[in-house]
């Protein structure tokens, strides 16, 4: 596991554009795995950027992880399209690049059978040869994609409950500010299990801010739990990147050592 520690937001952000940047430039029609929330805004900034520049984006395929469940079904309230993760991306990434209609996935939060929608969802990603490079955030209470605490590290792509920190979290940086109330947001999400998760080939995880420090922590030095879903990254397989700001790294035991490591990496060119 590579832990890179940046200085601020913009430099972690870059850092993390340049890494998918590296993936689009090798393989051009690689499957990338995408995530929502505050934290990649920059990171498909940057990628957009690099767009402008010439980063080719016609043959490769996203997955996002997660979407909100029952949009559009609670309380009558229109925010389908304005709270959607399916909104988001295109508002952050997808209308800023080349990417073709058809190449892009995000869970259906409409579905009127997500027991069907999931499972084919798990086809499509092995359909496509599986996940190059899955890019996740770090929710509040240490979810990955919306797997709130308890959900089995083995689980698959299916409806999920939310947990209260998560609904607190995403009212305050989501739905408040469009005049919906805290009852009247979604109440559930269908997300990629960690399982799920876990056999994307490679993994980047981006965290910003003291908020998350001690989460950062617990996931990245803890023991594994169920209780906090993203602590599963010990247990992948594949390449593992972990960028961080300073304030996010700053509750790390090992961070002298994961500044060395990165050091010496780099001295060598390895
Ligand atoms: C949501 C998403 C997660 C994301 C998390 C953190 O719960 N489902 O994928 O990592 O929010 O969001 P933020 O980056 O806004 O802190």
């Amino acid at each position: 596991m590579e832990i890179i520690i940046r200085e601020n937001y913009e430099q972690m952000s870059r850092y993390a554009a340049e890494i998918i940047a590296g993936y689009v430039r090798a393989k051009p029609d690689c499957v990338l795995g995408l995530a929502t929330g505050r934290t990649p805004i920059g990171t498909y900034r940057f990628l957009a950027e690099m767009h402008r520049e010439g980063l080719d984006f016609s043959r490769v395929k996203t997955f996002n992880l997660d979407e909100y469940f029952g949009i559009g079904m609670n309380l009558g309230i229109d925010y389908n399209l304005d709270q959607s993760y399916a909104r988001f991306m295109y508002e952050e990434l997808f209308k800023h690049v080349n990417i073709k209609k058809e190449n892009i996935y995000v869970p259906d939060g409409l579905s009127r059978e997500p027991k069907k929608f999931c499972m084919w969802y798990e086809r499509e990603i092995k359909r496509a040869g599986g996940i190059d490079l899955q890019l996740l955030g770090l929710g509040g209470d240490g979810h990955w994609g919306f797997n709130e605490p308890g959900s089995s590290l083995g689980s698959r792509t299916r409806v999920q409950a939310l947990a209260k920190q998560t609904l607190d979290d995403n009212y305050e940086a989501f739905f408040k500010k469009a005049n919906i109330s805290r009852n009247q947001m979604p109440h559930f999400a269908i997300t990629m299990g960690i399982g799920t998760i876990l056999e994307a080939k490679n993994i980047l995880m981006i965290v910003n801010g003291a908020r998350k420090a001690d989460m950062v922590a617990r996931c990245l030095e803890g023991p594994i739990t169920s209780q906090i879903t993203a602590t599963a990254i010990q247990l992948h397989s594949g390449g593992i990147t972990v960028v961080l700001d300073e304030a996010a790294a700053s509750r790390l035991k090992n961070v002298e050592h994961y500044r060395f490591v990165e050091k010496i990496k780099s001295q060598y060119g390895l």
